[in-house]
């Protein structure tokens, strides 16, 4: 199969969602394998050409309220105001769904549906052109870093997905915010951290609670997905805590025991350590926004470099740095270098 790439024909990409081929798409988080929600042929197709496990539920991508209404069985009463607050926007809202709407293989088997409304213009287009809500798991391989460029997508998926509409780079560079709003005491509670984060969220409903699995690594987790290796690249990867001085030991540890070493780390570290005993993929200022939106980019690139080791800077897990701490210690297997 050709895959074709779309800068502006969106009809042409919708035309293709509608005959219940599949088309990644462009979000402000990372890009999605977008194929008809209410096709369970496409659907299914979705978990193959990804390699996905059938027990991992998928969001359901919609343009308008509207087609939350149409689709959820009662919208709960936190919903109309994180709507409100966050929408067209990287959080996912977990509600009841109607029974028989979706296929069993979009929910999992669930009786809850995820719902996002992703901000891209192009995007937003193509649903509402499709005249259909879009499952839209991220545009990988299942277990690879998350493509946040048409080219990762096309790296990852080319000649097994009918198109990719190309938006260049994503601007937030992890997975939205999974909020679940089903809870029994009505308290929202996280099953994965992302851009939009607890803070943001109690400014706008209160109490947010947090999945104890994103805390105590042998919790069980509530969102099905958050249980499988994830986003590592092929190279083993160790996360490097603290000080300058951390850097160069680490370093100077890859080099003593010959081993061909990668970093993803802020110029001002390539800056300091200064010398040629690495390859170095930077992501500019030393701010977690850069760290989060590069993250995924600059494993892949890594990954391609023929390296031994990748040691990749971390953050502190507040805020942001939740979500790129997530993301970043499952690419790690939760291996941090120590001197
Ligand atoms: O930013 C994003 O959310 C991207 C872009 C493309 O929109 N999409 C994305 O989808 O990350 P995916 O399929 O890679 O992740 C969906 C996550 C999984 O962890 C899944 O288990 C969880 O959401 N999930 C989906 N439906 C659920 C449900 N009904 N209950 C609990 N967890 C659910
Ligand atoms: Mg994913």
């Amino acid at each position: 199969m050709e895959t074709k790439i779309f800068q502006a024909d969106i009809l042409d990409a919708a035309r293709l969602i509608q005959q219940g081929k599949l088309v990644a798409f462009p979000t402000e988080t990372v890009y999605g394998l977008g194929a008809n929600a209410l096709n369970e042929e496409a659907v299914k197709q979705v978990y193959q050409v990804k390699g996905r496990p059938s027990d991992n539920p998928l969001i359901v991508h919609v343009s308008s309220f509207e087609m939350v209404e149409q689709y959820a069985e009662d919208i709960p009463i936190l919903m109309k105001p994180l709507v409100e607050a966050f929408w067209p926007g990287p959080l996912t809202l977990i509600v009841k769904g109607k029974k028989g709407v979706f296929p069993d293989c979009v929910t999992g088997g669930l009786a809850t549906v995820a719902f996002r409304m992703p901000d891209n213009q192009k995007t937003l287009q193509l649903i509402s052109q499709a005249g259909v809500p879009l499952v839209g798991p991220s545009a990988n391989t299942s277990g690879k870093p998350s493509p946040t460029t048409a080219a990762h997508v096309y790296h990852d998926l080319k000649g097994k997905i009918a198109g990719i509409l190309d938006d260049g780079a994503t601007q937030i560079g992890v997975e939205s915010t999974v909020l679940d709003l089903t809870s029994e005491d009505n308290i929202p509670m996280i099953l994965r951290p992302g851009a939009v984060t607890r803070n943001d969220l109690e400014k706008v409903v209160g109490t947010v609670a947090i999945d104890q699995h994103l805390i105590k690594e042998n919790e069980a987790p509530k969102a099905p997905g958050m249980k499988y290796k994830h986003y590592a690249p092929d190279t083993p990867v160790l996360i490097v805590e603290g000080s300058k001085e951390q850097w160069k030991e680490a370093i100077s540890w890859a080099t003593n025991n010959k081993k061909k070493v990668g970093i993803y780390v802020s110029q001002e570290i390539v800056d300091f350590l200064g010398t040629n005993d690495f390859i170095a993929v930077s992501f500019g200022k030393n701010t977690v926004e850069n760290a989060t939106r590069f993250l995924f980019a600059g494993l892949r690139e890594l990954d391609g470099k023929n390296v031994d080791i990748i040691f990749a800077q971390a953050f502190p897990e507040e805020l942001l740095g939740a979500a790129y701490m997530n993301r970043l210690k499952k690419a790690a297997n939760q291996n941090f270098f120590k001197s």
